[in-house]
């Protein structure tokens, strides 16, 4: 459903020199599955995340999402996404609820079906409180989840999450999980990026490291358990994440 291959993204910074920000980067996402992409900052995760989205446009390499090329079919791959993402802005004057709205009805749902929606994911995310709110009055955490509905609202095959639950708290981050474990079951595609462990070892079928721009090792918990000897993900990460570096010495 996802599939990269040699995916490369290279920036040019006047100070830093070249940037290998993704480097050859070849996975595969296969829908009822979700995909985890743990790098430590700066690995490269939102730059592969915003080319799979379209939003960058890749050095060389290709990829596809639901069989169409991220570059010679783009609006294609933006029907079938959503993709959150920490930097998107949204709009301070719109209220929670005309912000949903307004993305459903730009993804041409009708308006019964994003009443259903809309209301369903409220209710679960706690977000009625908040409803007609605008959104320059919001917390941090309540955006998130605004985001959050935006991105599932028309109920996209393939979503591309970009730490999801960065600024939740514990009870609607549990939420959040529970509903990419629903839209897994629902056989979406899945590709998410976490800094929380503990979340994507409950969560996750297969297991990216990145590290530098490369995919260090994918696979299964089980997998990358028997690879590394370690029992816990955070020891399996910063076992395989140590060992690329002292390779670099
Ligand atoms: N527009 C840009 N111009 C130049 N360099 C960039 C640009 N965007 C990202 N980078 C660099 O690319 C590398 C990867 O950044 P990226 O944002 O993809 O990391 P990340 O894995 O998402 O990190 P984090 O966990 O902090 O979110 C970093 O070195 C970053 O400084
Ligand atoms: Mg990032």
């Amino acid at each position: 459903m996802i599939t990269t291959n040699n995916l490369t993204k290279i920036f040019h910074d006047s100070k830093r020199g070249e940037i290998r920000a993704v480097d050859s980067v070849s996975i595969e996402c296969r829908p009822g599955r979700v995909f985890g992409l743990l790098g430590l900052n700066g690995a490269g995760k939102t730059t592969l995340m915003r080319l799979l989205s379209t939003i960058l446009k890749p050095t060389s390499g290709t990829a596809s999402i639901a069989g169409y090329d991220i570059l010679n079919e783009p609006e294609k791959v933006k029907e079938r996404i959503g993709f959150l993402s920490s930097s998107t802005g949204l709009y301070p004057r719109l209220t929670a609820e005309e912000t949903v709205s307004y993305f459903g009805r730009l993804n041409g749902m009708d308006n019964l079906k994003l009443k259903r929606r809309l209301d369903d994911m409220f209710e679960r995310f706690g977000m009625n409180e908040f409803r007609k709110r605008r959104i320059d009055k919001l917390s941090s955490g309540m955006k998130q989840k605004v985001s959050i509905a935006r991105t599932f609202i028309n109920d996209p095959e393939v979503l591309i999450l970009d730490e999801p639950t960065l600024g939740l708290d514990v009870v609607t981050s549990r939420n959040i999980i529970g509903f990419i474990k629903e839209s897994k079951q629902a056989n979406k595609c899945l590709l998410f990026s976490t800094h929380v462990m503990w979340e994507a070892q409950k969560l996750c079928d297969d297991i990216a490291i990145i590290h530098q721009g490369r995919i260090l090792e994918v696979g299964t918990l089980d997998q990358l358990r028997t690879k590394t000897g370690m029992i816990d993900l955070d020891d399996i990460f910063v076992k395989i994440i140590d060992g690329a570096s002292q390779h670099e010495f």
